[in-house]
């Protein structure tokens, strides 16, 4: 589908978006009082407001025509299906498997993967149990209450995000550190922290060869040796999670201590996998099971619902009519939940390095606009930093806001007041401010002439700011489960859309090359190396400039 851009159904949108540049969302709001009604969803524990997009009726059925003409019923299908969707690799996309109820039953190339991923629970609960009932013991008899997650991308940045949305459901006494970056810096200070007597460390990498976490799984085993912990002891402390058994029993962790997934489940959406036992160390098996709900309950809404009714589909049509032909190169994810504060983080790899693609699946560069460049902060705190631009820079930025209606912790009328903020936000960017409106605010001040007209172009609002509301009763894990995959499912719509693979990630690959080639470059502390010479002339400048200061700083 690297043609979608020809298709009379995207000429269509082309159209539309041409009529519609004169009229403001505030307008389409006027006389409308069936739009809040007509462009909402609710599924799975989760409410979606569109309706604050520049979108009429004909928008709508022209994006749900070009989602049939990009063929998204047929590529769902094929994705729950187990067919090898990720052309590239090779591969199927099943991570829908990984939270299936326990009679459904999933396949890739002829074989079950359902019993193997309800073995794999198993192990994992047992594990969490023992642990939790202090029956796992640590290499002096003590119980492991702390547990440091090593892993990076896909392997950190889902459980991490998923521990700090469910802080109130921790298990009491129980500290979960995440460690992903190379600086040593990150390790160091995380090993001030914790006690080698009590704590677990989890090694979580897919492929157990990325760089960042076997050197600090190295250093993590060398700190422990070094600090009480004998060789005899690693299994009490180490478990890996992960797809490469050799590369595991190579780094000398126990088979008994590994805990498996399989390359059908792509890093940036294995949180419900094994990759997910910090999680369910944290809260319990029993909440982590609740967040596999959750998300399955999303599933079957995805896989069921008409497309004009479907969430995902709803969500990935609006960013697709944004990005493509109201001209958003960036969309903001907003949660007003502080618990939320790592769903940006988490959701800036799910998308981009999804969707961060140029060339269609026929190998051909697309010629429309894909991914956006996607970033965010929990509100009320982005107000207070980037919301400028959102409503008065030149750019069009989309937005997700997102927020609980119930807060988990009340204190005093802190919630009310974040969501008259969150509700304040998404108004504000709609409507904006006119100059009229700026006008006559500015003459009820009493201010002259000459003061309103130097005043009033700085405070026009142009509004006409697209964003979604995304609602919920509580953050617990049902919830959480439901919108994380409601973003896994629209990430996936997109591609379609776009026609790309939103799997490979081959984007990744260059500066990991060049990474291992100038690190024998770079100077140890003290040292003295030879003038680089085989770069460009600002990297060997560069090089040579690092190595002189460490030379001298030795
Ligand atoms: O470099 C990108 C990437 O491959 C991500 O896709 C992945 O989530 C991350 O690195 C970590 O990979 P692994 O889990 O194999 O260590």
């Amino acid at each position: 589908m690297t043609g979608i851009s020809s298709t009379p159904q995207w000429k269509a949108l082309e159209a539309d978006a041409a009529k519609l540049t004169r009229v403001p969302m505030r307008d389409l709001f006027e006389g409308d009082a069936g739009r809040f009604g007509r462009y909402s969803i609710e599924a799975a524990g989760l409410f979606l407001d569109y309706s604050k997009n520049k979108l009429t009726d004909e928008v709508v059925d022209h994006l749900l025509a070009l989602a049939v003409a990009a063929d998204v019923e047929g590529r769902r299908a094929a994705m729950f299906a187990g067919e090898a969707i990720n052309a590239t690799e090779d591969r199927a996309v099943l991570h829908v498997a990984l939270r299936a109820a326990a009679t459904d039953a999933y396949s890739t190339a002829g074989e079950d993967v359902s019993a193997a991923v309800r073995a794999e629970l198993k192990k994992m609960k047992g594990f969490c149990g023992r642990i939790h009932q202090g029956v796992f013991k640590g290499y002096s008899g003590k119980a492991l209450d702390t547990v440091v997650n090593i892993g990076i991308g896909g392997s950190d940045l889902g459980p991490q995000m998923a521990v700090a949305a469910l802080q109130p459901f921790w298990l009491g006494g129980r500290r979960t550190f995440f460690v992903s970056n190379v600086d040593g810096q990150h390790l160091a200070a995380v090993l001030d922290e914790v006690d080698p007597e009590r704590t677990l460390f989890i090694i979580a990498s897919k492929t157990f060869t990325t760089q960042e976490t076997m050197t600090n799984a190295k250093s993590a085993r060398a700190w422990f040796l070094e600090n009480g912990g004998g060789e005899g002891d690693i299994a009490k402390h180490f478990v890996a999670l992960s797809t490469n058994t050799e590369a595991v029993a190579a780094f000398g962790i126990d088979k008994e201590n590994m805990f498996q997934f399989w390359n059908w489940v792509g890093g940036r959406y294995s949180l419900w996998s094994a990759i997910g036992l910090s999680i369910a160390l944290q809260v319990g098996f029993h909440n982590f099971e609740k967040l596999l709900a959750g998300a399955r309950r999303m599933d079957e809404h995805f896989k069921t619902a008409p497309l004009a009714q479907n969430m995902p589909v709803m969500l990935a049509l609006i960013c697709v009519w944004n990005r493509n032909f109201i001209g958003a190169s960036a969309h903001a994810i907003l949660p007003y939940d502080q618990h939320l504060a790592r769903l940006p983080a988490y959701l800036q790899q799910a998308d981009m390095e999804s969707n961060g693609k140029r060339v269609g699946a026929d190998g051909s560069v697309v010629a429309h606009a894909t991914g956006p460049v996607l970033f965010g902060e929990p509100g009320t705190n982005g107000q207070h930093a980037f919301y400028q631009l959102l409503h008065q820079g030149t750019d069009i930025v989309s937005a997700d806001f997102i927020a609980p209606a119930i807060s988990q912790r009340a204190l005093g009328d802190h919630h009310e007041k974040l969501l008259s903020n969150f509700l304040a936000q998404t108004e504000a960017l709609m409507r904006g401010k006119t100059e009229a409106e700026v006008r006559d605010e500015l003459s009820r001040e009493s201010k002259t002439n000459a003061e309103i007209n130097a005043l009033a172009p700085h405070k026009v609002f142009p509004g006409d700011r697209p964003t979604n509301s995304i609602l919920m009763e509580r953050l617990e894990p049902e919830t959480l489960g439901g919108l994380i995959a409601l973003y896994e499912h629209k990430i996936f719509v997109e591609g379609v859309v776009w026609g790309i693979n939103s799997f490979d990630q081959w984007g990744v690959e260059l500066g990991k090359v060049l990474a291992r080639e100038i690190l024998p470059e770079i100077a140890a502390a003290g040292e003295e190396k030879p003038q680089a010479k085989a770069h460009d002339a600002s990297t060997n400048g560069l090089i040579n400039k690092i190595n002189a200061i460490r030379r001298k700083g030795g």
